[in-house]
């Protein structure tokens, strides 16, 4: 493959391993590519694209040449919200197939565990107890997101059975789900949805989504699980409605403060499922497959494959 002139940086301060595991993925796969990880900079005039993990803010207004930049996954409000991004810059971000399947498995594991009242038979086990359970025949699933992952998410649970309706923006076609938008019709699929998964990205219209307004129309008993950002959560209001059963219970993956905090309650408390922001991860060596293909691209001036839309946020 041709190099265009110049470098490619990878800024991703706290995941050195995938740094190191991608820039090595990446020197195998694109002859002659000089590639620079963070603090290592070169010269910053050579730096025509930056694959990036949230990165210090203001760092990429160093680069007076950089074309692109990527996201090391698929959300990229870490990349949008830095005021330093130099104007003209195209973002790309990273969403490959082991991603979607990853996504898919944990949704899956979620939903499938609390249906089948998985944790119940486990607590009764540890005394013994043969007791048991029935569970609806089918369960209704609202999933917030018809994008890569709330689309896959979809079909997956439409395959297995279930009903499936998806909320978007536009109301996109999601893979034979029924498909909303607006809000209202949010509101009036809500009280019906045995489990709502948020799979947006984080967006200022998104902010703050999974709050007081949306707990109050859940149905009782429901299952959350936000597997999108942290901050698509107003933490106390979920305590809240955790009370009132509704939802009933909230599998979290993504947290407004990561690593979340030793004395965060949500660590004990009974009916939140915490895990560390692993419901999808990026493979280096797939993600290498995709920066080295735009770096083709870029340099032959094609087409970026998965184009960030600025003014849309995602
Ligand atoms: P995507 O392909 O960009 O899809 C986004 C979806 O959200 C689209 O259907 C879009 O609607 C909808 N949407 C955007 N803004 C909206 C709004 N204001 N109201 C209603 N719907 C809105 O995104 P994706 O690849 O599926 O990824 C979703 C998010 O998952 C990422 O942004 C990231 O934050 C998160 N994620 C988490 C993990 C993890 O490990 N926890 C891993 C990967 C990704 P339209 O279809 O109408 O445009
Ligand atoms: C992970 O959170 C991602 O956005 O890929």
């Amino acid at each position: 493959m041709d190099s265009v002139n110049g470098s490619l940086l990878i800024l991703m301060p706290d995941r050195e391993d995938d740094a190191g595991l991608l820039a090595a993925n990446l020197r195998e796969m694109v002859a002659g590519l000089e590639v620079r990880i963070w603090p290592e900079l070169g010269d910053p005039a050579d730096v025509r694209m930056v694959v990036s993990w949230r990165h210090p803010p203001g760092a990429l207004g160093r680069f007076p040449n950089l074309d692109v930049v990527a996201s090391f996954g698929a959300g990229v409000e870490h990349i949008l919200v830095d005021k330093g991004l130099p104007s003209g810059v195209r973002i790309v971000r990273t969403v490959d197939e082991s991603l979607v399947r990853d996504m898919v498995e944990y949704v899956l594991l979620a939903v499938v565990t609390w249906r089948r009242r998985w944790e119940s038979f486990q607590l009764n086990q540890a005394k013994g107890l043969w007791a048991p359970q029935s569970y609806p025949a089918q369960t209704s699933v609202l999933v917030l997101g018809a994008g890569r992952l709330g689309g896959a998410v979809s079909k997956a649970l439409i395959d297995l059975g279930h009903r499936v309706a998806s909320w978007s923006r536009t109301g996109s076609e999601s893979q034979g789900a029924r498909c909303l938008e607006v809000e209202g019709a949010l509101c009036e699929a809500l009280p019906h949805a045995e489990g709502v998964i948020c799979l947006l990205p984080l967006s200022s219209e998104t902010e703050g989504i999974l709050s007081r307004p949306m707990f109050e129309r859940m149905k009782e008993g429901s299952l959350l699980v936000n597997v999108a950002r942290g901050r698509h959560l107003v933490e106390e209001d979920l305590l809240d409605a955790l009370k009132r059963g509704r939802p009933a219970h909230a599998v979290l993956d993504v947290f407004r403060e990561e690593p979340l905090p030793a004395a965060h309650s949500f660590w004990t408390h009974p009916k939140i499922t915490v895990t560390p922001h692993v419901a999808a991860l990026t493979d280096p060596k797939e993600a290498a497959r995709r920066v080295a293909e735009n770096w083709r691209r870029l340099s032959e001036g094609e087409d970026l494959l998965d184009v960030v839309d600025v003014e849309r946020g995602y």
